[in-house]
């Protein structure tokens, strides 16, 4: 395929405290990674990477097989890194030689509905070199000091929320990748650092991240909610 999805699962969840890293904690009978793998093999058919933290590409492969289905073979598990940033090149390192178009993941977004996959795709079908869904800030924002004091308010009608899974150029993100001078903790961020625009779709509200201890029971509740 042309189209590639890197799932970065190799967070450690120390904010989650799931006792797993967190890819690897329960919603329901399955994982959070089982649950963000089921939305990636509803998406356009692509290779698929998956990052997960060293030791853990067995127990990552037994998730993978069960929801892969017929596009097995477009799958491979890779070790990640200390940081998001790494974790995303090591999933670059993986690409097959004919992949031109990369969309990079969360799999802590376990909930993402495929229609976002869809809307990022398109966006590049027609042409865009970078593509994140974001969705409006509904909280009013501050800036604020060290000291916890309102140094600023701030517009909130100019914000927008990013979520993932971000789309780009192969060739715009590795080049962003290689020119990194820091970390960041999204890949449009280190592509608009590079000097690309980068331009939004529509997100979804079920694309939040699994975060914190209250995320999980939120995206627990959701999961035994719907039906099977
Ligand atoms: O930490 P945070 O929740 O922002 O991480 C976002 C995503 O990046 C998660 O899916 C996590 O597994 C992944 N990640 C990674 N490697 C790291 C840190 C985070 O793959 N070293």
């Amino acid at each position: 395929p042309r189209l590639a999805v890197i799932v970065v699962a190799a967070g450690s969840g120390t904010r989650l405290n799931g006792g797993a890293p967190k890819a690897f904690v329960g919603l329901d009978e399955h994982t959070i990674l089982r649950h963000a793998l089921r939305g990636v093999f509803a998406a356009p058919r692509a290779q698929v990477v998956v990052v997960v933290p060293a030791g853990f590409e067995g127990p990552a492969l037994t998730e993978v097989r069960e929801v892969a289905g017929d596009r097995i073979d477009l799958v491979s598990v890779v070790a990640g890194g200390t940081t998001r940033q790494s974790s995303v090149a090591a999933g670059l390192a993986a690409l097959w030689a004919d992949v031109d178009t990369v969309l990079v993941h969360d799999a802590a977004r376990a909930l993402t509905p495929p229609s976002v996959f869809e809307r990022v795709v398109a966006a590049l079908e027609k042409g865009a070199d970078a593509v994140i869904p974001a969705v409006p800030v509904v909280d009013t924002i501050k800036k604020v000091n060290a000291t916890g004091a309102i140094v600023a308010a701030v517009d909130r009608s100019e914000l927008a929320a990013a979520q993932t899974p971000q789309g780009f150029r192969r060739h715009v993100l590795v080049e962003a990748v290689n020119a990194a001078d820091a970390d960041h903790t999204d890949d449009a961020a280190l592509v608009a650092a590079a000097g690309h625009p980068v331009i939004t779709v529509a997100g979804d509200a079920a694309s939040f991240k699994i975060t914190t201890a209250p995320d999980l029971d939120r995206a627990r509740a959701l999961v035994s909610d719907s039906p099977a």
